[in-house]
């Protein structure tokens, strides 16, 4: 084997070995990507090698894939079939490498948008059918707790984080997330019809190809909700590049159904993303703490006013539902 090896994480060459010996091909190159993601080069095709927390994680999204694929949705990228590949207790699988575009898909225009939300559409769409075999593997998700969590630890991590940010706004982003998960209904019976939702609803799980096409990837969090959940993600994700101007964002007819939902706007009220951001911030490393605070203070601090406006506009509005 013809091997320019670099040996990043903990790709070994016995690893190559049973890969080239399954793929029946010769490995030329390996590039590690990032943590636990490689190119593999062979002489016929470039593969995407991609490990997975345990072997029950990665079955599931190959069955889900299979679903998808059988019912005409095409915008996944389908595992090679030799994957999975259980190698002294890790568990790999294989792609094709898909040639990425050059810019980025980001959800910076409206129309970049629109695309992700015509596609999640279409992936609930078959996805609000899948057998409920198939739909067991996946757990199930729960928004309100996972947020009651989120909240939890940004509360506990405030005596380390008002070193980093003003506590009087750390303050208003707390009382924000209280009020939501007070007023929020529990068990509403309206959200819809359970569904695989993606679970990882952000613009780096939507990739786009040098050849155009926009592919839906990383179903690591892949649960059982109803769709709704995987939208209220998505808004969570763009309001901030649309400066909370929630007119934009309800300009997308594919959002209408959602936003019939009594807890809509509370759903998309609490500052998940705040919290998420904060938490990076104290969880990473010192190399990668600088760009995580620059961004969690861009969220959290420069955008204050503008999100202040928001919450409060939402809430009128959420009042006046009530009567
Ligand atoms: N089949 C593929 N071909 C080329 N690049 C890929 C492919 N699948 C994923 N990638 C790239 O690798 C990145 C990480 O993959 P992903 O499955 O999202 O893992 P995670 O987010 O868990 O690190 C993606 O954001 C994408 O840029
Ligand atoms: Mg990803």
């Amino acid at each position: 084997m013809k091997n320019k090896f670099y040996q990043g994480d903990d790709l070994t060459p016995r690893l190559l070995f049973l890969l080239s010996a399954r793929l029946e091909e010769t490995i030329q190159t390996v590039f590690p990507l990032k943590e636990g993601k490689w190119l593999v080069i062979t002489k016929k095709h470039k593969w995407f090698l991609k490990r997975y927390s345990s072997l029950s994680q990665l079955e599931k999204q190959i069955q889900l894939h299979r679903f998808l694929s059988n019912n005409g949705f095409t915008k996944v990228i389908p595992f090679h079939p030799i994957s999975p590949i259980k190698f002294e207790k890790q568990v790999f699988a294989v792609m094709p490498f898909i040639e990425p575009s050059k810019k980025p898909f980001r959800f910076q225009t409206k129309a970049e948008r629109e695309e992700a939300l015509q596609l999640l559409a279409l992936f609930h769409q078959k996805t609000e059918n899948v057998s409920e075999e198939m739909a067991s593997g996946f757990h199930m998700f729960d928004q309100i707790s996972v947020w009651r969590k989120r909240l939890t630890a940004f509360q506990s991590l405030l005596p380390e984080l008002v070193r980093y940010f003003p506590p009087a706004i750390l303050e208003h982003y707390t009382d924000m997330g209280k009020w939501c998960l007070e007023h929020v209904v529990e068990q509403p019976g309206d959200e819809g019809k359970m569904a695989v939702i993606h679970g990882d609803v952000a613009a780096h799980n939507f990739f786009r190809s040098a050849a155009g096409s926009l592919y839906l990837i990383d179903f690591d969090l892949a649960a059982r909700a109803p769709a709704l959940f995987d939208y209220v993600q998505w808004v969570n994700r763009v309001l901030p590049i649309v400066g909370w101007d929630v007119e934009k964002i309800m300009e997308h007819r594919v959002l209408s159904l959602y936003a019939r939902k009594k807890n809509w706007l509370i759903y998309t009220m609490f500052p998940a993303d705040v919290f998420r951001e904060c938490r990076r911030v104290m969880s990473t490393s010192s190399k990668e703490k600088r760009i995580a605070y620059q961004h969690a203070y861009e969220l959290t601090v420069k955008s204050f006013t503008k999100r202040k406006e928001f919450f409060k506009k939402w809430k009128r509005e959420w009042e006046k539902q009530q009567g």
